[in-house]
């Protein structure tokens, strides 16, 4: 099968109540647990790259990896460009090969976001790639204590749909109080299901994106404490709700801090246990099954995305 939008595994995922993870790649490790756990599951999957592992891997390099990828297995892969901050950046993805980018505009105003957007979609569609579009800030809400200026960061249910007809974008990410890294929530870890309820009534035939949605599994952040990392009162969003997002219509669910968990975890053990080891293969293996293991996890017990290739 060769490498796909994300338009077919979002109308499945839309009619039959599940999400495809969409997994952040930097090194073929990272390619290679992810590609593995979802071939296993038999589950469609979505390798990103932002601009950083862009700038970091080389984009020859990704793409030769993730075509790889894709003679390999039998499933559905999409490569999309994460956090694409610029209409160059998501030129260069779509001139390369990519088969979905994200245009983040969140941090213009409204109007600025919607004219960006709109140019990326109109070059993205005559090229037959797919939009990402974003709506809403992500950053920091958990840390405001005004509740008022905290409800203004959270996506507007009616703007989504006004924004959503003048991009013409194909999927949208949305703040309902997550965000990115390993420190999410200071307290109780909670998502406003509500709006994203009443953003699904606005623009329910639109795939709905969660950001920032690592469980920042603990078992991994004591493994990496215990072998010498500083990651105190690091907290993410619990299986449990991530499940629900999943039915509850959330169809692409990101994550990028719990494999970086994963692999820190498993290299600074090998490091810890074996401190003769110097052999890159050694610390790398462990870490790319941890990944597996990782991925395997969330797309089974969690999106519920296996078997829906
Ligand atoms: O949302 C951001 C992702 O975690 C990618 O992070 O820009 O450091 O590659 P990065
Ligand atoms: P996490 O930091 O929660 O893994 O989020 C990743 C993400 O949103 C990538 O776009
Ligand atoms: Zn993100």
């Amino acid at each position: 099968m060769p490498l796909v939008t994300t338009k077919e595994m979002f109308e499945k995922s839309m009619k039959e109540g599940f999400a495809v993870g969409a997994f952040n790649v930097n090194n073929m490790e990272i390619i290679q647990g992810i590609v593995d756990a979802a071939k296993e599951e038999n589950s469609p999957v979505i390798l990103q790259a932002s601009s950083g592992a862009i700038k970091y891997a080389r984009i020859n390099y990704l793409m030769k990896m993730v075509e790889a990828a894709v003679e390999e297995s039998n499933i559905p892969i999409a490569i999309h460009l994460d956090h694409g901050p610029d209409f160059e950046t998501c030129k260069m993805c779509i001139d390369a090969g990519f088969t979905s980018v994200m245009i983040d505009g969140s941090k213009y105003d409204f109007e600025e976001n919607v004219a960006l957007t709109k140019k990326v979609v109109d070059y993205a569609h005559a090229h037959g790639v797919v939009v990402e579009a974003e709506l809403g800030k992500l950053a920091g809400i958990e840390d405001d204590v005004n509740v008022s200026e905290s409800d203004a960061m959270y996506t507007d249910p009616d703007q989504a749909k006004e924004f959503v007809e003048r991009t013409g974008c194909d999927s949208l990410a949305i703040a309902i109080g997550t965000s990115h890294g390993a420190y999410k929530f200071k307290g109780e870890a909670k998502l406003r299901f509500d709006i994203l309820a009443k953003i699904k009534e606005k623009v329910p035939n639109t795939p709905i994106v969660l950001h920032g949605a690592s469980t920042v599994i603990p078992e991994l952040v004591e493994m990496c404490n215990k072998y010498g990392a500083d990651i105190p009162g690091a907290k993410g969003v619990p299986d449990e709700m991530l499940h629900e997002a999943s039915v509850k219509g959330v169809s692409k669910i990101n994550v990028d801090t719990d494999l970086r968990l994963a692999m820190t975890a498993q290299i600074r053990k090998t490091f810890a246990e074996e401190p003769s080891q110097f052999d890159p293969r050694k610390y790398l293996t462990p870490a790319r099954d941890e990944i597996k293991n990782v991925v395997q996890h969330k797309i089974r017990d969690v999106f519920g995305s296996s078997n829906k290739a």
